[in-house]
């Protein structure tokens, strides 16, 4: 997808980013796996939607992810599931809203601290999202 960017990855990566790539899988993994359950015990389809259009873009920052870790290493992503998705919708609304704050400040960490262009770019954009998923998951739970 991003062809002319993929070379200049091989080039020392700044210590620890893939640490933190690895622990953005995850997280985005856990995610994607939590917020299908989550949908499922939405309320309505109107809400189901939404979490779903959510979970969509978890599944893009996942394979965006997968696809640095894979140049920065040679090897496939192992991912994990980091914590048990609740089994109660308005406790996994806020445990989402919670997570969606966090990451964004893990990304941005991540971003400040990222040498190459393409990848510091990567990580501002999810971030972005996850601020939009956070504002969403903060309005989930007020109209319910
Ligand atoms: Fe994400
Ligand atoms: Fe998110």
């Amino acid at each position: 997808m991003y062809p002319h960017f993929f070379p200049p990855l091989r080039q020392q990566p700044n210590a620890g980013l893939i640490e933190d790539i690895a622990k953005a899988i995850n997280g985005e993994y856990s995610a994607v796996t939590c917020y299908q359950q989550l949908a499922q015990l939405a309320p309505n389809e109107k809400t189901r939607h939404r979490i779903l259009e959510i979970r969509k873009d978890e599944i893009r920052h996942f394979q965006m992810f997968s696809r640095i870790y894979m140049t920065l290493t040679g090897r496939q992503p192992q991912p994990q599931l980091t914590e048990r998705c609740p089994t109660i919708y308005r406790e996994g609304l806020r445990a989402a809203f919670q997570d969606e704050q966090e990451t964004v400040d893990f990304y941005h960490e991540m971003a400040d601290r990222a040498h190459h262009p393409f990848i510091k770019k990567q990580l501002r954009r999810a971030a972005f999202d996850e601020q939009n998923h956070a504002v969403w998951f903060l309005a989930l739970d007020t109209m319910t």
